[in-house]
């Protein structure tokens, strides 16, 4: 039987009629949506009342970081439109955290409420600059367990954070993993990558693909073939 699905097809596209027409082409028994800051600003609410409207969950990815009021008051909207998921930045703080945490629990339509610790696109070097000291992997486990404290649904991280985190936060924390790419595809400007079996198999439990679907000349076979690669490894597991 198949299970809920596990792939996060990720938007990444300028116009409305560019993504519909790919959503067009998906099935949500195969995959969910994930609309992200672009085709958010360029588009609004109504491309996620249109997807959700064809059955799509969604995935609202606009990593919200502002004072608390702001962010639960923007929570709040997101749940309003009906989206399954969103994110905010865990580095906004305690107070922030529960305070979207508090908003979410007083709706009707509850996403799961995910946060992001360190952008992947940032080293070392780079945090250390802007004040935090220390390594990556210990800010990353430091704001994982905030957002768990704060009761958030879990949080999004790299392939190679996945089986720190599972092993740190037990398995009802949802983890959210980006940088995959199936053994056939190009890396594109990913710089660590992992297979889909690899990602599930360290414990992540939606993955985020972007261009290998999108890109794709027939993108439900390929989901289909990511689908049944992941269907024969959750048996094993
Ligand atoms: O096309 P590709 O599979 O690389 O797309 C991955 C998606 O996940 C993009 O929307 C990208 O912005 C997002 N993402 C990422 N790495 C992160 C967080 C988000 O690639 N650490």
């Amino acid at each position: 039987m198949r299970s809920e699905p596990r792939v996060i097809v990720s938007l990444d596209f300028p116009t409305a009629d560019e993504a519909s027409l790919l959503v067009s082409m998906l099935d949500p028994v195969a995959c969910r949506l994930k609309v992200g800051k672009e085709l958010f600003t360029r588009c609004g609410p109504s491309i996620i009342e249109k997807f959700t409207g064809q059955g799509f969950d969604v995935f609202l990815d606009l990593k919200f970081h502002d004072i608390p009021n702001t962010v639960a008051r923007a929570c709040q909207a997101a749940a309003k439109l009906g989206v399954w998921m969103l994110d905010v930045h865990a580095c906004g703080g305690r107070q922030m955290l529960e305070m979207a945490r508090e908003a979410l629990d007083k709706q009707s339509h509850q996403p799961l409420l995910i946060a992001v610790t360190v952008l992947t696109s940032m080293d070392e070097a780079d945090m250390n600059e802007v004040g935090v000291p220390g390594t990556v992997s210990d800010q990353v486990l430091r704001l994982t367990s905030l957002a768990r404290q704060c009761a958030l649904d879990g949080v999004v991280c790299s392939a190679r954070e996945v089986g720190m985190i599972r092993h740190a936060m037990g398995s009802e924390f949802k983890l959210v993993t980006p940088g995959i790419r199936p053994v056939d595809s190009t890396a594109d400007d990913q710089r660590r990558i992992s297979t889909p079996v690899q990602a599930i198999e360290a414990g992540s439990d939606y993955l985020v693909i972007g261009r290998p679907v999108t890109q794709a000349s027939d993108p439900l076979k390929v989901l289909e073939s990511i689908n049944s690669e992941i269907e024969s490894i959750e048996e094993a597991i």
